[in-house]
C-alpha cells in the first residue's frame, strides 16, 4: 500500500471509509487511560502516534497528536490539539523533542513498525509506550468460533511482542491489561460479556479487522452468533464471562525506557 497521507489513511485500513462514526465506539476508558498514565510516568509532554480521535490524551499533559487520516483529525474533540498530519515512519521532530512516546491501537497498522519504533525512540528521551494486542493471544477469544477470519487477520496484523520489544530497545517490560465488564472503548474483546454489541454495524465498523473480510463472510459469521445468542446456545458456552468483572484478553501495555 503506498504512503497516503491526508486522506484515508496510511495504514493498513482505510479509515476514509471506517473512520466515520469510529468515536461513537471508541471511546477512551478511564481504567486502561489510568494503565497508560501510569506507563508514562511524570512525563510532561508527550506524542501520540495514531492518535485518531484523540483516545487517551490526558488532558494533564502537553500532548503533540499525529495521524495521517483526514477522518481521523476530523473527530478529534475541540478540547484536544489539532493533530500534525504525518506517520509515524517519518515523525517530523528533532531528536529528543518530548518527554515521552505513546501509540495505542496503531502499531498493527503501520507500512512499517519497526521504522515507527524506531522514530518514536528518537523523539523521546523517556519511556516509549505502545498498547496493542499480542498476536499469540487473539484467537483464544470466544469470537474465533464464530468469525475465524477475523481474528486470523488480526493475529496477521499484531506485531509480534518481541518484534516491538526488539524494535524499541532498552528496557522493556510488558503487562497485561485487564478489560472492564464494562469498557467503553470497543474493541472486540471489549463485548467479552455483551456479545449483542458485536451485532451492531457500527461496533464492528469501529474495529477495523472486520473490513479485512468480505462482507458476505462477516454477515455469516453475526448471523451465527445472532442465532446462537437466540438459541441460549452463546450463554451455555460462555454466559459465565457476562458476571466477569474483567477479562484477561490480548491487551498488552509494552514500556520501553532507553
Ligand atoms: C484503531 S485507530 C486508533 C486511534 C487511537 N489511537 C485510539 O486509541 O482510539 C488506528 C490509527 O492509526 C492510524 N495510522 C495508521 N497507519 C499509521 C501510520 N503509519 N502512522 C501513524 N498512524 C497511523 C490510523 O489512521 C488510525 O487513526
Amino acid at each position: 500500500m503506498t504512503e497516503q497521507t491526508g486522506t484515508g489513511s496510511a495504514g493498513d485500513a482505510d479509515y476514509g471509509t471506517i473512520g466515520a462514526g469510529y468515536r461513537d465506539y471508541r471511546r477512551p476508558d478511564p481504567r486502561i487511560a489510568r494503565a497508560i498514565g501510569a506507563a508514562l510516568g511524570d512525563a510532561d509532554t508527550v506524542v501520540n502516534v495514531g492518535a485518531g480521535a484523540g483516545s487517551y490524551e490526558s488532558p494533564d499533559l502537553r500532548v503533540t497528536p499525529v495521524e495521517p487520516a483526514a477522518a481521523m483529525r476530523a473527530q478529534r474533540p475541540a478540547h484536544l490539539a489539532p493533530a500534525v498530519d504525518a506517520t509515524a515512519e517519518r515523525l517530523p521532530f528533532p531528536d529528543d523533542a518530548f518527554d515521552a512516546a505513546l501509540t495505542t491501537f496503531s502499531v498493527h497498522q503501520w507500512q512499517d513498525v519497526r521504522a515507527g519504533l524506531a522514530e518514536m525512540r528518537r523523539v523521546a528521551t523517556g519511556p516509549v509506550v505502545v498498547l496493542t494486542c499480542d498476536p499469540a493471544l487473539v484467537r483464544d477469544f470466544w469470537l474465533y468460533e464464530y468469525a475465524p477470519p477475523v481474528l486470523d487477520a488480526e493475529a496477521r496484523r499484531y506485531p509480534p511482542v518481541d518484534v516491538i520489544a526488539e524494535a524499541v530497545g532498552g528496557r522493556v517490560t510488558v503487562e497485561p491489561v485487564r478489560i472492564p465488564a464494562d469498557c467503553v472503548d470497543g474493541f472486540n474483546e471489549a463485548y467479552y460479556g455483551r456479545p449483542e454489541m458485536l451485532l451492531e454495524p457500527g461496533a464492528r465498523r469501529a474495529c477495523s479487522s472486520w473490513s479485512f473480510v468480505e462482507p458476505a463472510v462477516a454477515d455469516a459469521a453475526v448471523a451465527r452468533l445472532r442465532a446462537d445468542l437466540d438459541s441460549g446456545a452463546w450463554d451455555a458456552r460462555h454466559g459465565a464471562l457476562r458476571h466477569r468483572p474483567e477479562y484477561h484478553g490480548s491487551l498488552v501495555l509494552i514500556r520501553a525506557t532507553p
